[in-house]
């Protein structure tokens, strides 16, 4: 399903060293995996999930998805196959416009013009059913403006417009991140339960060693552009949180990682 060839991004930036990005990527997501990604910040996760997404062009390597081999093509001709949900709340969704009129924009995008726009009783009927299965109580909040709901209700609406159109990828960054624990525990419950009933082939960037292991069936670590190790199975039952941030540990120790540079939280609430 998602499948990367030696993809190797650099960056250069004005006055310092260039940086690597994804080094040299070799890896093999099959359909319906669901993987998680942890790393230290810098270590190419964002960039794993932009490269996939085709935010940037890579500058060696293949990429194929859903067996097509879209490594020249452009974040708008991947559209179709990707969805995608970031860490700010405020990023994935219209403000000023309401959460039914969000819904039909999202309903729409990718489709061609000429299909009727307007919102019929049909859309709202469809829409107030999605927003009941949220669980919620967003479907009593259809007409309100989103900028006046809270960041886990806008992450979960914004989950809903990233999937509605079922999409083959579906692309999560630390989208929990900016939430109040109790807010990103609904969102992770949601994940669960989106991913599970759309089968959706999914990669998901944490700072969370608890959701890292409990989410999904596969769990990535990145260091410095490379995947520096690939849990699943029995040996991924095996592991505990501890396992991970030992390994994290032992890299600081090597003097590799500078102490503010890691993002790793062991999670008390969850
Ligand atoms: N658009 C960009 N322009 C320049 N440098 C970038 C860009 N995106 C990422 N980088 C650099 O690439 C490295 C990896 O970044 P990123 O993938 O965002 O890491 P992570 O998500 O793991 O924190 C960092 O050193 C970052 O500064
Ligand atoms: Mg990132």
């Amino acid at each position: 399903m998602i499948k990367f060839n030696r993809i190797t991004k650099v960056f250069e930036h004005v006055g310092i060293d260039k940086v690597i990005a994804l080094n040299s990527i070799d890896i093999h997501i099959k359909q319906s995996e669901f993987v998680v990604v942890i790393g230290t910040n810098g270590s190419g996760k964002s960039s794993f999930l932009n490269a996939i997404a085709g935010k940037f062009i890579c500058d060696s390597g293949e990429i194929i998805l859903d067996d097509k081999d879209v490594t020249k093509k452009p974040e708008y001709r991947r559209a179709d196959i990707v969805g995608r949900v970031f860490q700010n709340p405020f990023t994935g969704t219209s403000p000023s416009l309401s959460v039914i009129e969000n819904l039909r924009i999202a309903e729409l995008r990718g489709q061609r013009r000429g299909l009727t726009n307007g919102l019929t009783k049909h859309h709202r009927d469809n829409y107030l059913k999605l927003l009941n299965k949220l669980e919620m109580g967003l479907e009593h909040r259809i007409d309100a403006t989103v900028g006046l709901l809270s960041g886990g209700q806008r992450q979960a609406i914004t989950l809903l417009m990233a999937t509605m159109r079922k999409p083959k990828i579906l692309l999560l960054d630390e989208h929990t991140a900016a939430l109040d624990p109790k807010a990103a525990e609904q969102i992770v419950k949601l994940t669960r339960k989106v991913v599970a009933e759309n089968q959706l082939t999914t990669v998901m960037v944490t700072h969370s060693m608890s959701q890292a292991l409990d989410l999904g069936n596969r769990t990535i670590m990145m260091h410095e552009g490379r995947i520096i190790g690939d849990l699943f199975g029995e040996e991924r039952e095996r592991t505990k949180t501890q396992d991970l941030l030992n390994i994290f540990n032992e890299l600081r120790k090597n003097e590799l990682l500078d102490d503010n540079l890691i993002n790793l939280i062991q999670d008390e609430y969850y």
